[in-house]
């Protein structure tokens, strides 16, 4: 079995460097959308110090369903505009949330996350979902962080069929 993984005890620009690597050498080869995601979750959450969640939500029916992740288990559906998922969502904008108790409409899924950052997945103009990374600290995501973990979705997105993951659940 292929198995990828990143020194995380690296600078930020070369860890980001090559978890984007990883992701594409892991991802190769395999059509399986639901095992991609899983499997590039899992490479996240080894590769990066001091979180304590991270996965993906998913555009199904024109609401954010959860998918793949890392961590306690966590709210299912998200509207499009609510918490900080459906924010970054709606905005189709990354959004860095320092300290989630000062920002309103937060979801509270693990009451041990402190701080996160939610990346837009596009597909071109089509928004497919996001990645959410939650912290137990204040302040643990900065731009190094923005820019890597962007990069990263971009490597992703590329190597999922999207379309496979599309149909609403209800
Ligand atoms: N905090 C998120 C909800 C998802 S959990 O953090 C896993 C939000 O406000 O959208």
């Amino acid at each position: 079995m292929f198995e990828a993984s990143v020194d995380r005890s690296q600078p930020k620009p070369d860890l980001y460097r090559d978890l984007a690597g990883a992701v594409e050498a892991l991802l190769a080869g395999e059509p399986d959308a639901l095992a991609n995601l899983a499997n590039a979750g899992a490479l996240l959450k080894d590769a990066l110090d001091r979180i304590n969640w991270c996965g993906f939500y998913l555009l199904k029916g024109g609401e954010l369903v959860l998918g793949p992740f890392q961590g306690k288990t966590a709210c299912v559906r998200i509207p499009l505009g609510r918490g900080v998922c459906g924010t970054a969502a709606g905005k189709r904008e990354t959004v860095v949330v320092p300290d989630v108790h000062a920002f309103p409409g937060h979801i509270a899924c693990d009451s041990d996350s402190r701080s996160e950052i939610v990346v837009p997945i596009l597909e071109g103009e089509r928004l497919r979902g996001v990645l959410d990374v939650d912290s137990p600290e204040v302040g643990r995501f900065d731009d190094e962080d923005r820019a890597g973990l962007e990069n990263f979705v971009r490597a992703l997105t590329a190597r999922v069929d999207w379309d496979s993951l599309a149909t609403p659940h209800r």
